[in-house]
């Protein structure tokens, strides 16, 4: 784990950022489409899935093009978890991850006999980056009385390290479940969902020291001005932005949440406070409201994750149909690390069934 002190926000970022310099430095975006070249990609997409029978899943914050062909094709646009849900239950031989590589080993690791893909095995995370397994692994050994909890934005060697694996839709209902067993908590790797956790439940953990680039940027002092020109919005907050944004949210929510509020907060203003890929989907669901991205401490010229995660962005139609035409940029988990890394990922998925938790992705 990182020896910065977790109480200065200040210092992780600067640090958490320059781990993932490297990935930032690599991470392209696409090129500007002509509406001939994209519809000639996307027809001929459509045309190589039927006969591959490929089914496309794609995250909330991917390009809308890309979130459109999903579901214009029998595919799936959602959460992380239900991308991985959706998976599991379609008959696709192939299976077409839009979204960041650990949702892609998510999807290989509860469907091993499936083929699947991405459109670039280059776009990562930064909660991934920032816990690589040695000094995960060392955490838990040193830690050995706590129940080790990781989100779902983690590799597959930290997801077989762990007890439980969690989205930030039920991490909730899990750490209250844990807490009323008595467990203490090794929660790992987003510091401000797990304070989050920590402050809603009253659970004892112990956090790792990492953050989503993209949330971090989130300001409340800029959010707090823009509620002065928007008094009657409502806000919606991803609980990977910082608490002092937290604070002020009425709504705090995992994507699927917050596009779920959109639709039933009676404001016809709403701020939010998550990647602004989600937008095409707000807008599909209550198009008679204004959705206002909440303000970043940068602006969006210089700023590479200014409300827009630059990972995401890589998942462009032209590299989705050349991983189609080669089967390329196929997902490969280790067996044996696969099964392990399942235990808790299935761990997750019949709690939530067993507690008929809503984690279903589409809105
Ligand atoms: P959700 O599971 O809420 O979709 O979040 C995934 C993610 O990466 C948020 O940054
Ligand atoms: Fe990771 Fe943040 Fe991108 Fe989500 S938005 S994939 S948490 S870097």
């Amino acid at each position: 784990m990182t020896d910065l002190n977790p109480n200065s926000e200040m210092d992780s970022l600067a640090a958490d950022l320059t781990v993932v310099r490297d990935f930032l430095d690599r991470a392209e975006p696409p090129e500007e489409l002509s509406s001939n070249e994209r519809e000639a990609l996307l027809a001929q997409t459509k045309e190589l899935m039927a006969k591959k029978n490929a089914k496309l899943v794609a995250h909330y914050y991917t390009d809308p093009l890309v979130q459109d062909l999903a579901e214009d094709t029998d595919g799936f646009v959602g959460d992380s978890l239900e991308m991985a849900r959706f998976g599991r239950d379609s008959n696709a031989d192939v299976l077409i991850v839009a979204g960041v590589k650990f949702m892609g080993e998510s999807a290989k690791i509860l469907n091993p006999e499936k083929t699947v893909i991405m459109p670039t095995l280059e776009a990562t995370c930064s909660l991934d980056i920032a816990c690589p397994i040695d000094e995960f692994s060392a955490f838990c050994d040193a830690n050995p009385e706590r129940k080790v909890v990781v989100y779902a934005n983690t590799s597959a060697a930290v997801k077989a390290r762990s007890d439980w694996v969690v989205t930030s839709s039920i991490a909730l209902e899990v750490v209250e479940h844990l807490m009323s067993k008595g467990e203490k908590i090794l929660w790992a790797p987003d510091k401000h969902l797990g304070s989050y956790i920590q402050k809603t439940t009253g659970a004892d953990m112990l956090l790792w020291n990492a953050a989503c680039i993209v949330h971090e940027e989130f300001k409340s002092r800029g959010l707090g001005d823009m509620l002065q020109m928007y008094p009657d919005a409502a806000v919606l907050a991803h609980p990977e932005s910082p608490s002092s944004v937290l604070e002020i949210a009425d709504v705090v929510g995992s994507t699927t949440q917050i596009i779920n509020a959109a639709k039933s907060v009676p404001n016809k203003e709403i701020i939010v406070a998550t990647d602004k890929g989600i937008f095409h989907k707000l807008q599909q669901v209550a198009p008679d409201k204004n959705f206002i991205i909440a303000p970043t401490a940068g602006n969006d010229a210089t700023c590479r994750s200014c409300a827009h995660c630059p990972w995401m962005a890589m998942n462009s139609l032209q590299s989705m149909l050349n991983s189609l035409v080669n089967t390329s940029n196929e997902i490969y988990v280790e067996p044996k690390l696969a099964q392990q890394a399942m235990v808790p990922l299935q761990r997750m998925l019949d709690f939530a069934s067993k507690n008929r938790l809503q984690v279903k992705g589409k809105a």
